[in-house]
């Protein structure tokens, strides 16, 4: 192990998290302290971002009613996507999707405007925008996970409708819906594949040598 590397309970403590983050969509209600969501908010705009062009807004939604409103925009979108999912459309209405109502926190994160003025390691690949805000929505989702708080990652919404909601400028757009707060308990596995939806496959058969398909 090289010299910068940090102690064996440290290791196993960024490992944990890794392993112990889950989607969550059942909350307990409650409350997240304000110095508490800003040292995860501060996480997550520690996060690379292409260029340095740090990419990421997110929105705090304090207001009830907006929040129900959110929610709203949330069902159309889950009735639409079961029309779309067409056979397994029933086995979708029964899933649970989001938690917005239930958590202590809503946040929405958007990708700012004004983006195609960042050139940088976007010319061919501008969707390393996306990325970057993923990265700092990784970095909250561990964090919270590490402070005992669940967090889910709700992206059934029409973008243009909560833009519209929220008065998001031309250009910028909302790719998450972030619910955060105290849980009674995290999920052992991912909540799909405990209710059947789809199962996880191993690392083995997503790893490749050389070749794309090509097996070590
Ligand atoms: C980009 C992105 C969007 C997602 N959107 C939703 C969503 O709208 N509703 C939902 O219930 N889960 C959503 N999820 C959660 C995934 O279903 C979940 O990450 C996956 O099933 C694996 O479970 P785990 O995160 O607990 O490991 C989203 C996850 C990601 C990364």
């Amino acid at each position: 192990m090289s010299e910068q590397g940090f102690s064996a309970a440290e290791r196993e403590a960024v490992y944990r998290a890794i392993a112990e983050r889950r989607d969550m969509r059942h909350f307990a209600g409650g409350s997240v302290a304000p110095e508490l969501l800003q040292r995860l908010l501060e996480a997550a705009h520690q996060a690379p971002s292409v260029g340095l062009m740090q990419p990421w807004r997110f929105i705090r939604i304090s207001d009830r009613p907006l929040r129900g409103r959110i929610q709203q925009l949330v069902e159309e979108e889950r009735v639409r996507t079961a029309e779309a999912l067409g056979e397994r459309s029933d086995e979708f209405m029964k899933l649970k999707v989001e938690g917005i109502n239930d958590c202590a926190e809503v946040l929405v994160a958007a990708l700012m405007d004004g983006r195609e003025r960042h050139v940088f390691g976007r010319r061919t690949l501008p969707e390393m925008d996306l990325a970057s805000l993923s990265c700092a929505i990784q970095n909250l989702w561990l964090a919270a996970r590490s402070e005992g708080l669940g967090m889910g990652w709700v992206s059934l919404f029409e973008p243009q409708a909560l833009a519209d909601l929220l008065g998001l400028p031309a250009g910028a757009k909302p790719l998450a819906v972030l619910c955060l707060g105290p849980v009674t308990e995290f999920y052992p596995a991912p909540m799909l594949a405990l209710q059947g939806w789809a199962q996880p496959r191993p690392l083995s058969e997503l790893l490749y040598e050389n070749y794309w398909g090509v097996s070590q």
